[in-house]
């Protein structure tokens, strides 16, 4: 482990949470100036740089770090980082980043899903996604939800993120496990674990929900071979740890 600046050392308390329940909220990442200025370079870069979806659900760009200058600063941040390595406990890579852009009164929830089934690796078991609000995102706006110890089942398929009823087909005995919905204030962030079930929900206010994810995994993945959008280009074999300069070293 690496020892962190004392800066950025984040009370045992959360981190004990993050390891008992799957997921945290840590309030201040950024200050609020800092959130509306990250989030206007948000929303230009999404309007400049292709999507890989654009749907009622959610807009979505992908690795922006690699082509926008100002998001990079934010999925690469210091603080970020040892945030993570220490909810973590590993050393991580970063996988990808994306905004997640819910425009006003889209209508549509995120529903209930792992995001670990989604990825193509082997040997990820600890893998954390950050989840920066740029704006305030209350109940009514999308903010997350989730459903605490459960980030244990890695038995799981894929479920579909457009399916209320997907997670709970799956797995039935979820349905009555407890929900924690978390809203957010502008550079408040959470962290999930890769398989903590969560939703967020549709937009219900006259502003876009614009929140940036920096997902990590452990420092040794592989790719499994399995296609996704940030490794089919590559044309790795699977097997192949995922590192080099694509996927940093956090
Ligand atoms: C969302 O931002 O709506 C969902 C994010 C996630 O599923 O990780
Ligand atoms: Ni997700």
């Amino acid at each position: 482990m690496s020892v962190e600046p004392a800066e950025f050392q984040l009370p045992a308390e959360l981190i004990e949470a993050y390891r008992r329940d799957g997921f945290v909220k840590v309030p201040g990442l950024l200050s609020r100036d800092e959130a509306f200025r990250y989030r206007e370079a948000a929303l230009i870069a999404s309007e400049k740089f292709p999507k890989l979806s654009s749907y009622s659900i959610f807009d979505q760009n992908v690795n922006i770090w690699r082509v926008d200058e100002t998001m990079r600063t934010l999925t690469l941040l210091p603080k970020l980082q040892s945030w993570a390595r220490q909810l973590a406990g590993v050393p991580l890579r970063l996988w990808h980043d994306q905004i997640l852009t819910k425009r006003p009164h889209n209508q549509a929830p995120t529903e209930f899903h792992q995001d670990q089934p989604y990825w193509p690796h082997a040997e990820s078991p600890n893998s954390i996604s950050a989840w920066i609000a740029l704006g305030d995102i209350p109940v009514e706006r999308g903010c997350m939800t989730f459903i605490p110890q459960m980030q244990h089942r890695n038995d799981l398929p894929m479920q579909n993120l457009g399916d209320p009823r997907s997670l709970f087909e799956i797995c039935p005995e979820m349905i009555y496990e407890r929900r924690v919905t978390l809203p957010l204030q502008a550079g408040d962030v959470t962290f999930h674990h890769g398989r903590c079930p969560h939703m967020a929900n549709a937009n219900a206010t006259d502003e876009a929900r614009v929140a940036h994810a920096v997902i990590m995994m452990d420092a040794g993945a592989v790719f499994n071979g399995v296609g996704h959008v940030v490794t089919d280009p590559l044309g790795l074999e699977a097997g192949t740890l995922l590192a080099g300069e694509l996927f940093p070293a956090i």
